[in-house]
């Protein structure tokens, strides 16, 4: 059964309690500036977010409880959101605070905005619009001050779950990135690998493979992928990487690793957008400018493959498709996303 706050108008969406329940990105903190409205659909639902003077940041059903119309198409004055119809007042707390009409009359104490949960972390914006069942995945080097961390993206994408897949798929890497992350005449064998369950979520063993450009750093690697999937639309892998051009080898050691945190905003269904956070703690790091330049790349080429994939809904059903042993990774996401009750934006 589904759980829904009784303050949510919208019932025609996305209806799973494992989605509604959940904290999913709906931007950088950066793209919220204090006084600024930002519209943004999530699960299909108008949002609003908007931050206070204080920093404090807020994330509302774009929608007025008095009339219905949309808030972001007002304004934001004194920490307080305007209404562009009859300019109802409501502060941080969604709380009507002044009624124009009747402006020496108190408002009712039902005139409040639909407020969502909401927070920041990682550099992006979180939003929960039904009751957060647990907390954020954690980005285990975000602490760890050796890392280097970049973000990446907003990278447009169909589904968001076959964005999400795509993420934790080694074998396509020599045909979408041919020189980048894989060579196209002489494609990397997968050998086998496990995929454990736990409470927080999925987790491959390493994955090997060889890629001529295979970090910022520009240097031909051989990489060991650790994936994990966090929930049905955060992914994580930790990659290890061994600099395998002898002559720049003294650039890189044991301790080398590049890291993604993958989130993916599900605008509705068929559409979603991805950002990433990169963790690196190479000796010397490459600028951001260079980490984005080979991202931007790398996931142009991906959408430019998986917005063709049809259906667009990915299949959970394992009868539908072709599973290869190389494929376990998205093999088990798809059954651990039907376990998981998910039915919105799949097949
Ligand atoms: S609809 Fe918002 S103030 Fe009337
Ligand atoms: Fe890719």
């Amino acid at each position: 059964m589904s759980v829904i706050k009784s303050t949510i108008p919208a019932l025609d969406g996305c209806q799973d309690s494992a989605l509604l329940n959940d904290w999913h990105v709906i931007g950088f903190v950066e793209d919220v500036a204090p006084g600024a409205l930002l519209p943004v659909t999530l699960l299909g639902r108008d949002l609003v977010a908007w931050r206070e003077s204080n920093g404090a940041i807020h994330v509302w059903e774009d929608l007025c409880i008095h009339r219905g119309s949309r808030l972001s198409k007002g304004c934001v004055r004194n920490d307080r959101v305007i209404c562009p119809y009859h300019g109802w007042n409501y502060d941080g707390s969604g709380q009507c605070v002044l009624i124009p009409a009747a402006p020496s009359e108190p408002p009712m104490k039902k005139a409040k905005a639909l407020i969502h949960h909401a927070q920041e972390r990682y550099g992006f914006i979180w939003t929960c619009i039904g009751t957060p069942a647990q907390d954020i995945p954690v980005f285990p080097e975000w602490e760890d001050p050796s890392f280097k961390k970049v973000s990446c993206g907003p990278y447009p994408f169909r589904s968001g779950y076959r964005a999400v897949e795509n993420f934790i798929d080694p074998s396509h890497f020599p045909f979408v990135h041919a020189g980048v992350n894989g060579i196209t005449d002489n494609p990397d064998p997968i050998a086998a690998y496990d995929v454990s369950e736990s409470e927080t979520g999925l987790a491959s063993t390493e994955v090997r493979v060889t890629q001529p450009y295979g970090d910022p750093r520009e240097v031909p690697v051989i990489a060991y992928y650790a994936y994990q999937i966090f929930r049905p639309l955060v992914a994580y892998f930790k990659k290890r990487v061994v600099i395998s051009d002898p002559t720049r080898a003294t650039e890189g050691n044991d301790a080398d690793r590049f890291c993604t945190y993958l989130t993916a905003q599900i605008v509705d269904e068929v559409t979603s957008i991805v950002r990433i956070s990169c963790a690196m703690n190479f000796a010397t790091p490459p600028s951001d400018a260079d980490v984005r330049r080979r991202q931007d790349l790398v996931y142009a080429q991906d959408s430019e493959i998986v917005d063709t994939q049809r259906p667009e809904r990915i299949p959970v059903d394992l009868r539908q498709e072709l599973h290869h042993r190389s494929d376990l990774m998205g093999l088990k996401y798809r059954s651990w996303l039907n376990a998981q009750g998910v039915t919105y934006g799949v097949y």
